[in-house]
């Protein structure tokens, strides 16, 4: 292929992860965008090896159907409950990526560069190195977290702002150091490790309710990491393509921020500004149970039901069943439409994958925001496995580790159901103060099953 023809490869590539993107920010239109991407991307593919630049095509595509069929592997495995897991992960990839071509870059002597070229290839290294090794360990304590393997809590060192900085202070100082000697690797090396430590503790230091913010945090890191990468390969498409994710990232991170109710600078500088301790020895009072069957004649004699789903009904997979409920509910002429809460669930979009999944209506399914101010005039709210994102502590007690989030007021509602299997706390470990209130009663048992005796008794 001549440089003209991947070069045209290479627009039309970056035109379709564009189109991609905004196809993916609609639910009827992420199946094209899907499409989208996965065209523009093995175009990319096909060109970058076709250029007669690249030696050792055989290796690569060996190395390519290694990993596509590992990634096949694991794509097909995955339950949607993990998926932020493995995007973690694999953003660490991204990361680990980063850091092995800035220290090729550095090493490949083949690239004769002189002068004002040297000392803006030595900058491009360093910065490259610094975020892929953020990016890095923060993206496989992320993957930690989230698979349970260590303390979702924050993790709280003494001066850790102070420690933050200083590792921060001591790179720009190594990247002076590292450009000066004109690409020594010592301040290099010194700078990795620091910098594995910096992403490590940036991370840890983040707590429970805040890690979707980190997942899609490290999302934008990695899109800069993979974008620092194009510089030191002089690969326009690598830059075009990371800038897009680094950029969509960080805009998804500060949207989510603003649901939540959270600083974006507080949540990506490790938690800045969140001291804030849980007391967890608060007397609530005693809660009331129910059973499916009288959950069903309450349900017969609503006019008005809100669903409001949360992770529990991913866990139990009851979205199905659900549906069957709110088809068996329309035809007895009550009104029934979802809640979702943007950060329900462990994936942006995560309750509206499901319900769609089920051919829930879209018209039905309302964000928040739109369906909040209707709670009190309803007469039965459905909680199903939902239990932060409905904790009335958020509005509540300003001591609360989630105060301040936007939650659904379901408990202005005339009746709460709470489906869920114990009194345990949600992901961000706090008590929920909802299910001791007079007006709400707790439906033990699996969320599927409980919505299935419904079904059965209506
Ligand atoms: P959570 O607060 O996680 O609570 C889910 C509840 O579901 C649990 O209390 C659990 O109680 C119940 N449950 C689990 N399995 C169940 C089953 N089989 N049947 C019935 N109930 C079951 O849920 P949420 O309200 O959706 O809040 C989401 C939380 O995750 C937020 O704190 C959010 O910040 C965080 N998070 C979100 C994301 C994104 S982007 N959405 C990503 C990572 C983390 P039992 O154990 O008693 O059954």
């Amino acid at each position: 292929m001549t440089e003209g023809i991947i070069s045209a490869a290479y627009i039309i590539a970056a035109l379709l992860f564009i189109m991609s993107l905004a196809g993916l920010s609609k639910q009827e239109t992420a199946e094209a965008g899907n499409w989208y991407g996965i065209i523009g991307m093995s175009i990319a593919l096909i060109a970058t090896i076709a250029n007669p630049a690249v030696t050792g095509v055989p290796l690569i595509v060996v190395c390519m159907v290694i990993g596509a069929v590992i990634g096949l592997r694991l794509a097909k495995k995955v339950e949607m409950t993990e998926m932020p897991e493995l995007v973690a992960i694999l953003h660490s990839f991204v990361g680990l990526a980063a850091v092995f071509v800035g220290y090729n870059s550095s090493l490949d002597h083949s690239s004769l560069i002189f002068g004002a070229a040297k000392t803006i290839h030595n900058v491009e290294v360093f910065l490259g190195v610094f975020i892929g090794a953020v990016t890095f360990t923060g993206s496989v304590v992320a993957f930690a977290k989230l698979r349970g393997i260590i303390n979702t809590s924050a993790l709280m060192l003494p001066h850790r702002h102070k420690l933050n900085l200083i590792a921060c202070l001591v790179s720009a100082y190594l990247m002076v150091n590292f450009v000066n000697t004109g690409g020594d690797l010592l301040p290099l090396i010194v700078m990795t490790i620091i910098a594995f430590a910096f992403g490590w503790h940036l991370v840890a230091s983040i707590g429970g309710a805040d890690m979707p913010v980190v997942v899609s945090m490290l999302n934008s890191y990695s899109g800069w990491a993979a974008a620092s990468a194009g510089f030191m390969l002089g690969n326009d498409l690598l830059i075009v393509t990371g800038a897009l994710v680094g950029s969509s990232g960080a805009i998804l991170s500060y949207i989510m921020c603003k649901a939540m109710n959270r600083s974006f600078i507080s949540v990506i500088a490790g938690g800045f500004g969140t001291d804030v301790q849980v007391s967890s020895d608060v007397d609530y009072g005693e809660h009331q149970e129910i059973s499916a069957e009288s959950t069903a004649e309450l349900l017969k004699d609503a006019k008005s039901v809100i669903i409001t789903p949360g992770y529990g009904m991913a866990v139990a997979q009851a979205q199905y069943p659900v549906y069957e409920l709110t088809q068996e509910l329309q035809k007895r002429g009550v009104e029934v439409r979802f809640a979702i809460h943007p950060v329900a669930g462990r994936l942006p979009g995560h309750m509206n994958v499901l319900l769609a999944e089920a051919k829930v209506p879209y018209d039905v399914v309302l964000g928040m925001e739109e369906i909040n101010d209707d709670f009190p005039e309803t007469d039965v709210v459905l909680v199903i496995g939902a239990n932060d994102t409905v904790n009335p502590a958020a509005a509540e007690d300003p001591t609360s580790p989630i105060a301040g989030m936007p939650v659904c007021e379901v408990w202005n509602a005339k009746q709460v159901v709470v489906f869920k299997r114990s009194m345990s706390t949600g992901y961000a470990g706090v008590q929920n103060p909802l299910f001791f209130k007079e007006n709400t009663v707790m439906l033990f048992g699996d969320a599927k099953d409980s919505v299935d005796k419904i079904n059965k008794a209506l």
